[in-house]
């Protein structure tokens, strides 16, 4: 019996796993035939497995899943438990995970670079200033090529450097260096993970997305009890292979689907040298535009004057006024899934003198016009217009900024402009504009769902889920 047939019969077998992944009993059949599992499935099957004991060593040998071809960094840094991560190198070495190590200088300490290079076989890294690797730029080059960087045992000493950006040695540039997922797996004394400073710099690291396999709590090797052994090697490998897996698939999740979004202020010109907008940064919108592209989704951003950096996406329209970010969000009608994140000036301001005569706004308006008075029309309702037309999306969403009966009036514009979706907040603080931090409620025809205070990146990776299953819905 093959390691698939293997571990089909031990999640219940043919039957019970086709049923519960809802596909034919004979795809199940030719995955063992074939000895491999398509990558579509690989987060089903983890699910499945998830309740199970399964020892992974039993099938990492035969690599399950085909097209892994992931590069990660191991950083060992120094602690008792820096031993244990000859252990993780030994499991990586039987995937298909192409690994590099860097040592800092207290792991070697514990462990030699010989020893990770013989485990490797390849050469260990530990110096920031080796002239043999330098010439290479070897620090950027190794901070730019892996998908996932494990420190592991993560001490208290690179926690505080990654959290307050020292790059002093090899591991610590790497990490300030790197666009990678980062995953720390820590080990230190009960009472040096407990240290309010650590306290702030795990939670500083969690708030920048940093992924941490906790550690565990028990006997310590300094004879103390408490929190801070390192977690099972077996573990810290499981989560590593789990996170590839939930990555890859939900690199795939909006294969196919089109979205179109738009974010930031839009700019209402005066006279050549005045403009009336808002405070809208763009931060929530490029989030949502981030991530749905990572999950495969063909994005395009169309953008009001922004001061960040633009996201990875399909593509970026920049607009000016709220009639050009309407234009251009017709013209790239149809699409699966529409989100309105954008703060659209609802006016236009046209200048008049108060005996109603007209003033030349291709020229700097000048102080003597005492009286001056401005005649307001009314901007294209971007949202509510696409939604209630023939080209409405599948899926059309909208955000509602509010000072005060914040769901009572989001309710009444999911209603109104006929949307799937209301994204409300609250912004009488001033604190939502241009901050990193958002709290949202998500209002539908029949639910209002509460989502703590969260990260704008946090908010966007569960807004992305949300989609998902209004579009499954849609498509039941
Ligand atoms: O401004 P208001 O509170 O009505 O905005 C609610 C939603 O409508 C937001 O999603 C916003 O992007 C959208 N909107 C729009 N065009 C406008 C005004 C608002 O698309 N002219």
């Amino acid at each position: 019996m093959n390691k698939i047939s293997q571990l089909i019969s031990l999640l219940g077998g043919t039957g019970f796993v086709a049923e519960r992944l809802k596909i034919q009993p004979s795809a199940i059949s030719n995955w063992k035939k074939l000895n491999k599992i398509p990558s579509g499935k690989r987060e089903a099957i983890l699910e499945l497995s998830s309740h199970l004991d399964i020892n992974i060593e039993d099938f990492l040998p035969n690599k399950i899943f085909h097209d892994i071809k992931v590069k990660m960094l191991l950083i060992i840094c120094g602690g008792i438990a820096s031993y244990k991560s000859l252990e993780i190198i030994r499991l990586i070495k039987k995937t298909d995970i192409e690994l590099d190590v860097v040592m800092t200088k207290s792991a070697q300490k514990f462990i030699t670079p010989m020893l990770v290079t013989s485990l490797n076989e390849k050469k260990c890294f530990t110096d920031l200033f080796s002239i043999e690797d330098e010439t290479k730029m070897n620090h950027i080059k190794l901070a730019r090529k892996p998908d996932i960087i494990l420190v592991a045992p993560a001490t208290a000493n690179i926690m505080a450097k990654l959290a307050n950006g020292l790059a002093d040695d090899l591991a610590s540039t790497i990490l300030l260096a790197s666009f990678s997922k980062i995953i720390l797996a820590p080990s230190m004394n009960p009472i040096m993970w407990s240290n309010l400073a650590t306290r702030e710099n795990h939670k500083k690291l969690l708030d920048r997305g940093i992924e941490f396999i906790e550690p565990n709590t028990g006997d310590m090797a300094c004879g103390e009890k408490g929190t801070g052994r390192l977690q099972e090697p077996k573990l810290i490998v499981e989560y590593i292979l789990s996170y590839i897996c939930k990555n890859q698939y939900l690199e795939n999740q909006f294969k196919d689907i089109s979205i179109l979004i738009t974010a930031g202020p839009t700019i209402e010109n005066i006279d050549p040298i005045r403009f009336v907008s808002n405070k809208s940064s763009g931060k929530q919108g490029f989030a949502i535009a981030s991530e749905l592209t990572r999950r495969g989704a063909k994005v395009t951003l169309i953008t009001g004057p922004v001061n960040i950096p633009f996201p990875n996406c399909e593509s970026v329209i920049k607009v000016t006024t709220a009639q050009e970010m309407f234009d251009s969000v017709t013209q790239r009608l149809p699409t699966d899934v529409l989100i309105c994140s954008a703060a659209v000036a609802d006016w236009k301001f046209i200048p008049k003198t108060s005996s109603n005569k007209k003033i030349d706004i291709n020229n700097k308006i000048k102080k003597d016009n005492k009286n001056l008075l401005f005649e307001t029309k009314q901007n294209p309702d971007i949202l509510g217009t696409i939604a209630k037309s023939n080209l409405r999306p599948k899926i059309v969403i909208g955000f509602s900024a509010e000072t005060n009966n914040i769901k009572k009036n989001a309710h009444s514009k999911l209603i109104s402009k006929n949307v799937d979706l209301i994204i409300a907040n609250d912004v009488s603080n001033d604190k939502v504009f241009g901050g990193d931090f958002n709290k949202v409620c998500l209002i539908d025809k029949n639910n209002c769902e509460e989502w703590e205070k969260q990260s704008k990146n946090s908010v966007a990776f569960n807004l992305a889920n949300k989609i998902n299953d209004l579009l499954t819905n849609f498509n039941q």
